[in-house]
């Protein structure tokens, strides 16, 4: 990981109004990514993760809207200030992004190598051909075994994790900047899934790449990313280097999620793994207070009016009203 920055998010808020409902997905989350880093975002589902990357890509459309004090620069840019034709520039291009469904990424219909030369056309203006027989490298270099004779496939000939392998290459194809992988390997078993995340590891120090990590399964990261964003309700509520957020967790939340990660020898001393109480507020629901109060075992009073901001401590960030300041 490097200390320059690549991309900057600087308040971004993004709410829908449904109905006669506003839900905000993603409440004034700031947060820098730096180089050649993997940075992972955690959160249970519905707590803003895919919104967050939708709103990096500039992908939210009616009724959806990204408030006016939000900013993501990228190069010293601000993307939210681009029109359609310079996204348009920037996507597939300099930022990639990589799905659990391999089916949102290819079509059932098309063979896989054009698929995957399609950004190459676009973007750097390769022929057909130029485009396809760059398709097979890029399967080779996701380890893709025969690779070069599989650029005819049609998406149902792979297997899921060769498939995902593919969307990888494709991601790859520009060699972008920042990968923003949106729980990529949920869809896997875990063999497959350690094999996803050292491809991942792998192309991220090969190509200076920058990572953004989805995923609501804390344990997934910690051996996987430089630093770990906890989200919770559409808001941060801890962040910090993922060595100490899984060594010393500042955060309640974190701290439960934690504990409800099965381990080895777990049944040794309690029967049951542990739950946390209650569940993910609705999308529409106004909590007072410290979002995750009604759910926490450490909330006080002061938590169910006040909600805490986010405090340094240490080398960390918590949304915690017990935090050493
Ligand atoms: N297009 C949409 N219209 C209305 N609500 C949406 C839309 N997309 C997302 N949301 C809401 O925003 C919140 C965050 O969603 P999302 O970012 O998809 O969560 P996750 O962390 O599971 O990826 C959820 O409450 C979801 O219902
Ligand atoms: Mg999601």
């Amino acid at each position: 990981m490097s200390d320059e920055i690549i991309l900057e998010v600087k308040n971004l808020t993004t709410r829908f109004n449904v109905l006669d409902k506003t839900i905000t997905a993603v409440d004034g989350i700031s947060f820098e990514l730096y180089k050649n880093e993997i940075l992972a975002i955690v959160g249970e589902s519905g707590s803003g993760k895919s919104v967050t990357n939708y709103s990096i890509m500039n992908l939210i459309d009616p009724p959806g809207i990204i408030e006016k004090e939000s900013a993501i620069f990228y190069r010293g840019d601000n993307l939210l200030e681009f029109d359609e034709r310079k996204m348009a520039d920037i996507r597939g291009n300099k930022i990639a992004m990589i799905f659990q469904e391999p089916s949102s990424s290819f079509n059932p219909l098309f063979r896989i190598g054009p698929q995957i030369g399609e950004g190459l056309r676009l973007h750097m203006k390769k022929s057909r051909e130029e485009a396809v027989a760059r398709a097979g490298e890029l399967l080779e270099s996701v380890h893709i075994p025969g690779a070069k004779g599989r650029v005819l496939d049609f998406p149902f000939q792979m297997s899921g994790g060769m498939l995902q392998r593919a969307m990888v290459a494709q991601a790859l194809a520009c060699s972008p900047d920042i990968l923003l992988a949106d729980e990529p390997t949920t869809a896997l078993d875990v063999t497959t899934q350690a094999q996803i995340l050292a491809l991942l590891k792998e192309k991220s120090e090969e190509k200076g790449m920058s990572i953004i990590f989805v995923t609501h399964d804390l344990a997934l990261v910690e051996n996987f990313a430089d630093r770990v964003i906890i989200l919770y309700n559409g808001r941060i509520m801890e962040k910090g280097k993922a060595s100490d957020v899984f060594s010393s967790p500042k955060n309640p939340y974190t701290e439960d999620l934690l504990k409800a990660v099965p381990r080895m020898g777990i049944f040794k001393d309690s029967h049951l793994l542990y739950t946390i109480k209650g569940k993910t507020p609705a999308p529409e629901e106004i909590i007072p207070g410290c979002r995750y109060s009604p759910r926490c075992g450490k909330c006080f009073d002061l938590c169910l009016k006040k909600e805490p901001e986010l405090y340094r401590s240490g080398n960390q960030y918590t949304r915690c009203h017990l935090a050493d300041k």
